[in-house]
């Protein structure tokens, strides 16, 4: 909960264009957010996301499209009329103030009173675990400390919307897992409406309620992490999420007697019956197959609850023995297919394995659309 009342909002992007001269740095987004949400903006460099943010803020105007708070239009308004604070990459504090001063600074151009500057400078110090640091200056503490005083100043106010713009790209790996969790905390614990910007989807799927995954100006799905991960809805998605990445290889869809047959140039892997009718408008067509490499299994490491399954062969070409899992390179003739396993497994170079596949965790892609159809 936050110091007085929750001042939760919902955030709605409508047919959101930006250009900037030629460049289309928005090509129509509409997006939906809860109030007291987390949603992640996750994509490539380049594709839109701090464009969007910016827009949300008030600092950018739309070329088309609008931008609603709860039942208010706001897209027209300044930043100091949405009731909104942003956090940047740049630990943004200004260098000649305290700690308390950088903090307070914005409650001070409000004209708060000084006991309730006070009160909630060490409200906001407390949440961000700076309470003993309040008297010192910036350069007297390390990246991750400004951080923190940032986000305490970013909060503080009491917005209604938080918007964070890779806020943790500056830190070493370490203290980014750290924060990552604590900025959750945080977020749960005072329920602002939070709109986040990473490019790192570990962040993404450990941090949002739901994710919006952005290519070139575009959103190409929106979902829970889970629906992110299990239910990509196209080729884009499917290969952004997930590491090693999922394969994807171009197989043939040919109707059997009692099933279709996916033929690649490589193998061929055989579906049950009951995908007859999802696939039967793909029948002697193209379509791409995506498998992930954690869902691909070698022989002695299958595991028991596996129902329908499939075989490929291949030689092992290259292997990544990276302790608590080991990636297999493995060569079948014309493709390499990456499989991931225990780190206790450690096949050599040159040694022809058989991999079971999960069929109940396939992708198809439509080839033309790139769709997801299964
Ligand atoms: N002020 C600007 N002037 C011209 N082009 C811009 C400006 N801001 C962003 N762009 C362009 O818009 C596209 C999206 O940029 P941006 O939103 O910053 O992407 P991201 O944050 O996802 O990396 C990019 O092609 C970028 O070069
Ligand atoms: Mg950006």
């Amino acid at each position: 909960m936050f110091m007085g009342d929750t001042y939760m909002v919902d955030v709605h992007l409508r047919g959101v264009v930006k250009r900037f001269g030629k460049t289309i740095a928005l090509r129509g987004i509409d997006l939906d957010i809860n109030d007291g949400e987390f949603v992640v903006l996750l994509g490539p460099s380049g594709c839109g996301k701090t464009t969007t943010l910016r827009i949300i803020a008030g600092l950018e105007k739309p070329t088309k499209g609008k931008v609603i708070f709860g039942n208010r239009e706001v897209t027209y308004l300044p930043p100091r009329e949405r009731n909104i604070s942003m956090v940047f990459q740049s630990y943004a504090v200004w260098p000649h103030m305290t700690v308390y001063d950088n903090i307070a600074f914005p409650l001070k151009i409000k004209k708060v009173p000084k006991e309730e500057i006070d009160k909630r400078v060490k409200w906001a110090a407390e949440l961000l675990q700076i309470s003993e640091l309040l008297n010192r200056y910036p350069h007297q503490l390390s990246g991750g400390q400004r951080q923190r005083v940032a986000v305490a100043r970013a909060i503080v106010v009491e917005p209604q919307v938080l918007l964070m713009d890779e806020p943790l790209s500056n830190l070493d790996a370490l203290l980014r897992v750290k924060m990552r969790s604590e900025i959750k905390k945080l977020q749960r614990r005072i329920k602002v409406t939070t709109i986040y910007v990473t490019h790192d989807q570990v962040e993404a799927m450990t941090m949002g309620d739901r994710i919006a995954v952005m290519s070139a100006g575009k959103i190409m799905q929106v979902g829970t992490p889970w629906e992110i991960y299990n239910k990509p809805a196209n080729v884009f998605v499917a290969g952004f999420i997930g590491s090693p990445q999922m394969n994807f290889i171009d197989v043939t869809i040919e109707e059997a007697q009692d099933g279709i047959n996916l033929i690649s140039s490589d193998f061929t892997i055989k579906l049950p019956q009951e995908y007859i009718s999802l696939l039967k408008d793909y029948v002697g067509k193209t379509m791409i197959l995506g498998i992930r490499p954690e869902h691909m299994y070698p022989i002695g490491y299958v595991p028991a609850s596996l129902q329908k399954k499939d075989k490929i062969k291949g030689i092992v070409d290259f292997v990544e023995a990276l302790g608590s899992d080991t990636i297999i390179h493995l060569n079948t003739g014309s493709k390499i297919i990456v499989v991931k396993t225990s780190g206790t497994y450690r096949p050599k170079i040159g040694e022809e394995l058989e991999i079971v596949i999960d069929l109940d965790k396939i992708h198809l892609f439509d080839k033309n659309t790139e769709k997801a159809i299964i």
